[in-house]
């Protein structure tokens, strides 16, 4: 993934990237629509609006290129913490938008996946989910996940109780416990390890969003705001994923070998 995968006209031919370049899963931290919205005098829940459409151009994008999976953090554990209007409101826009965008989804071949406790939702949302789930479960094209309710501690946690009780019950020993069995006790074990972070809004941070499954995955941070973020910024964004060598704590030379073999 060196100068290779750059053709020459990088300004006219916008299909530069070879498949093999291409991660196999994104996961996203949609940050910034607040801020959208306030530099346009609107309110905060406008650029949650927003918001949802630029989901629906990436969910396009990522589907045509063959991604494989792309997860999206929509609300954390801690947005609770925010003015009970804004987290009404933002309820209120995750039940419609699944409603609204659910079929269309579905006739994609899209997988809809909701990660995080959804038990915290009302049953409203809980249904819509549970409805949205069911409907594309066997739909064999890109696997959308949502985090919702979603917290890279509260994932971790929730495996070792899981474990805990296999304990309690006899099926397995404290020994036992591998870094894999505890993976597969987590959210996302069913899918390859995000090979692509992006966060949009400027801040460099996690923000509790997966944190065991991040291990290894490229990091890439941008000053766009989520509703900005449109097929040219997702388009930089792959370019500087191409371009990165992947080492996974061997040395530059031992990667280039394995590559050439
Ligand atoms: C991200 O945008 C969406 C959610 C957390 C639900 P923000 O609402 O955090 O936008 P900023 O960071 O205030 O601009
Ligand atoms: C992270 O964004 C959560 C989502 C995008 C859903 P926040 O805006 O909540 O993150 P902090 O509070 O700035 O770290
Ligand atoms: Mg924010």
């Amino acid at each position: 993934m060196s100068t290779q995968m750059l053709s020459n006209n990088t300004h006219t031919d916008k299909k530069i990237l070879k498949s093999e370049d291409l991660p196999r899963h994104i996961a996203i931290i949609m940050d910034g629509n607040g801020r959208w919205a306030l530099k346009r005098y609107l309110p905060r829940i406008a650029g949650h609006k927003a918001g949802v459409e630029a989901v629906r151009g990436v969910v396009e994008s990522c589907a045509k290129k063959d991604i494989e999976v792309l997860t999206l953090f929509a609300f954390s554990s801690e947005n609770w913490r925010r003015p009970e209007k804004e987290v009404g409101l933002l309820m209120e826009l995750f039940v419609t938008a699944l409603g609204r965008e659910v079929n269309k989804l579905h006739k994609n071949n899209v997988k809809l996946k909701v990660i995080g406790d959804r038990l915290g939702f009302n049953a409203r949302l809980q249904k819509g989910i549970a409805n949205a789930e069911d409907l594309t479960k066997d739909n064999t094209g890109l696997v959308v996940v949502i985090a919702a309710n979603y917290g890279g501690r509260w994932d971790i946690t929730h495996a070792v109780k899981k474990l805990g009780e296999q304990i309690e019950a006899g099926e397995i020993n404290a020994a036992d416990i591998t870094p894999e069995l505890l993976d597969s006790a987590l959210s996302l074990t069913e899918y390859p390890e995000p090979d692509l972070f992006i966060r949009t809004g400027g801040e460099k941070r996690i923000s509790n969003f997966l944190l065991w499954q991040l291990a290894y995955t490229e990091l890439y941070f941008t000053d766009v705001l989520w509703p900005d973020f449109n097929d040219a910024a997702l388009e930089d964004s792959l370019t500087s994923f191409a371009g990165r060598q992947r080492r996974f704590g061997q040395t530059g030379e031992q990667v280039e070998l394995k590559k050439g073999a």
